[in-house]
């Protein structure tokens, strides 16, 4: 029963909130030799696969490494004129594959995929996360994040390039709203 109410209440908005797409995830090659502790601090949302759950603008996270080689997540976003902050729970998922991590933003909920396709480190990050459903249908989040609020078209299409490249569908993509933030910080 507890299960049937996750479903409803947490995992079929999830679903819905995406197309899902027939097949299995795509297996995207992760950035080489990741350096977890570069990638730390402070990233804002550049552009998205629309995700209904996110609705705000002046999305960011701030990765903080904690003991035990575990991660603090907090994402913060502007909603309706408010400020507001989620803490999650960030791990290297595959020791082999360091760039392949796992964020879990509630202990109901188990990790879900963060991999760092690609990055520079101090300008822009390229993630996704996909999730089987019976190995039927995926789906998927896609995010291009930014050092700064904003990167240049050509940063942005590169990291395009390298979704398409992995034949990740990223035409749905749009931009997240990054103006007028910093007077509520
Ligand atoms: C990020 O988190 C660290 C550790 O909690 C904190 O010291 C830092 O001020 C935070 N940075 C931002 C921009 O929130």
């Amino acid at each position: 029963m507890k299960s049937f109410l996750l479903f409803f209440s947490v995992i079929l908005p999830f679903i819905r909130a995406q197309v899902p797409h027939w097949g299995p995830c795509p297996e995207p090659t992760v950035q080489q030799s990741f350096n977890l502790k570069q990638f730390m601090g402070r990233w804002f949302e550049i552009a998205k696969l629309p995700a209904q759950f996110e609705r705000g603008r002046c999305i960011e996270t701030n990765f903080t490494l904690t003991a035990g080689n575990s991660i603090r997540v907090v994402s913060s976003e502007i909603l309706k004129g408010e400020l507001r902050k989620i803490q999650g729970t960030g791990v290297v998922e595959d020791m082999k594959n360091p760039a392949k991590l796992g964020i879990s933003f509630s202990y109901v909920l188990p990790y879900s995929p963060y991999w760092i396709l690609s990055t520079d480190y101090e300008n822009s990050a390229v993630v996704y996360s996909c999730t089987d459903i019976l190995r039927l249908f995926h789906v998927d989040f896609a995010w291009i994040l930014g050092r700064t609020r904003t990167l240049p078209d050509a940063t942005i299409e590169n990291a395009r390039e390298v979704f398409a490249s992995n034949n990740i569908d990223v035409s749905r993509m749009i931009p997240s709203k990054q103006q007028g933030c910093d007077k509520y910080l």
